[in-house]
């Protein structure tokens, strides 16, 4: 009887806080969206140099009926291939959208435009962009900003039309060669500083010890000594 309790009272608990802690699972969303990233299939851009041209719409191929009345807002993401999610959990691809890693750089957001127009958005990949293998997914979202339709420039599997993002090594060469010019002012600043500190101390100490004497002799050493 008690373990029966406590299973309903798990079950309950657990209905109650699924909505809450679980996110939407992208195996029910429905591919209503199509999107198309300009880079070519296997092409390598720059991070922080390079563009991307986006355009995304409607799913002219979607199977069924469209029902689009709830959607409010289109956000595109890039996503790591799983190429680049190998031996990384903290990219890996979880059903559960609130878990998923897999797509965890924002490239815009815009309302969703009710008459079936084409968006387009030219994006300059930022600096911040980290070297993998990627593709671009757009997800729809409602009023409550939940996922309720997405699109993708890959296969379900994610093994076509993927493209390279690297960050650029003269731009990498240059910021560590920054980072160690500062390092190394830092190291000489602090030295110049204990340097001028222990002089400091030691004049001051002198000048006490100078002061505790006769008061003309106090004169005469402390002009000597600065
Ligand atoms: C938005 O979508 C989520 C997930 O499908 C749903 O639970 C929620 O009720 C929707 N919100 C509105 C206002 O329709």
């Amino acid at each position: 009887m008690a373990t029966h309790l406590l299973i309903t009272a798990l079950l309950l608990f657990s209905s109650l806080l699924g909505p809450v802690l679980g996110g939407v699972l992208l195996s029910t969303l429905p591919q209503t969206l199509s999107v198309q990233a300009s880079p070519r299939p296997g092409e390598i851009l720059k991070a922080g140099e390079d563009k991307i041209t986006l355009r995304w719409g409607l799913n002219q191929n979607f199977q069924g009926i469209i029902t689009d009345d709830a959607y409010k807002i289109v956000k595109v993401k890039l996503c790591f291939a799983p190429i680049s999610q190998q031996d990384r959990p903290w990219r890996r691809t979880v059903d559960d959208l609130i878990k998923d890693k897999t797509c965890q750089f924002d490239i815009v957001c815009r309302p969703y435009s009710k008459n079936n127009k084409e968006e387009t958005f030219k994006w300059i990949i930022e600096k911040d962009i980290p070297t993998a293998t990627y593709f671009v997914r757009a997800y729809a979202l409602n009023s409550t900003e939940k996922e309720v339709g997405f699109g993708q420039t890959s296969n379900e599997h994610k093994t076509i039309n993927l493209f390279e993002i690297q960050v650029n090594s003269v731009r990498l060469a240059l910021a560590n060669i920054v980072a160690a010019c500062m390092t190394a002012f830092c190291v000489v600043s602090v030295c110049v500083f204990c340097i001028l500190e222990k002089r400091r101390l030691r004049r001051a100490r002198l000048l006490q010890r100078n002061e505790s004497s006769s008061s003309t002799t106090t004169a005469s050493t402390s002009t000597t000594s600065t």
